[in-house]
């Protein structure tokens, strides 16, 4: 492993690259992540509860989930691999772009800029009824579901499964993957699609991938360097 950071290091001096993120960077923060231990609220999986059909059947149930990780995330503090992230961007913006699927907003609160998030914000808040959008930070929520002013009932601003990704955000993302020349996939299963066809993407465009996960991933076999452990503690001896 020793050899592998030396070189990912040295071709991070002077690559284009891309840090693709998923749940597993905040694992250390304290944030569960979707499917590890700890994944799973009152024995129901993120699969069952992050879709519109469970939202429009039992908002209350699925707001008392959002709830619950907004408590967490909310006592949450960014970790030493969102602040090498930070660190990374500073010391080369003009070749450096963060993808995160993560909606804990735990890269801003690290300081970094232009984070292109493509599965949304569980900050935001938007109307059913008349579309409005608010940020809203208040934990824990009262009354469940929130309501607009309009009376519509509030939904979190987050991309459910089978809803599609910010047309800007994944175009964006799309675009830093093609150019790329280091592809860094850190705490994510690469199991959600579209957002993980990025890794693909990359590398059918050119780019070498780095996974760095402490268990194994389908993009291992593609990648070039396969960096096993936790990202607070490899993403800062990347600096
Ligand atoms: P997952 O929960 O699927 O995967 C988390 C990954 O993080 C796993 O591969 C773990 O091995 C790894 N991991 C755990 N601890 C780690 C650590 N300390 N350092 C590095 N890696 C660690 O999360 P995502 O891949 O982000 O979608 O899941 C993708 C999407 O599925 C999420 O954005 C969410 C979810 O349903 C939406 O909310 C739309």
């Amino acid at each position: 492993m020793e050899d592998s950071l030396d070189l990912l290091r040295s071709s991070l001096k002077t690559a284009r690259c891309v840090a693709f993120t998923g749940a597993g960077i905040s694992a250390e923060s304290g944030v569960p992540t979707f499917r590890g231990a700890g994944g799973l609220w009152r024995n129901y999986s993120p699969e069952r509860l992050a879709t519109a059909e469970a939202f429009s059947s039992d908002p209350r149930l699925v707001w008392e989930w959002y709830d619950w990780l907004r408590g967490l995330i909310h006592a949450a503090q960014p970790n030493p691999g969102h602040l090498a992230l930070t660190e990374m961007q500073r010391r080369a913006p003009e070749r450096f772009t963060l993808v995160t699927q993560n909606m804990d907003g735990l890269h801003e609160r690290a300081g970094s800029q232009d984070v292109v998030k493509l599965h949304g914000d569980i900050w935001l808040l938007r109307c059913t009824q008349c579309g409005r959008e608010d940020r809203n930070e208040r934990v824990p929520m009262d009354p469940l579901p929130p309501l607009c002013r309009c009376g519509g009932i509030l939904r979190p601003g987050i991309v459910w499964f089978g809803e599609m990704l910010p047309t800007e955000q994944w175009e964006r993302a799309l675009e830093a993957a093609q150019k790329a020349d280091v592809f860094m996939a850190i705490g994510t299963s690469v199991t959600v699609y579209p957002a993980a066809g990025l890794v693909a993407v990359a590398r059918e465009s050119g780019a070498r991938i780095a996974v760095l996960n402490p268990d194994p991933t389908p993009a291992d076999e593609f990648a070039e360097w396969v960096l096993r452990g936790p990202a607070g503690q490899i993403l800062p001896r990347l600096l």
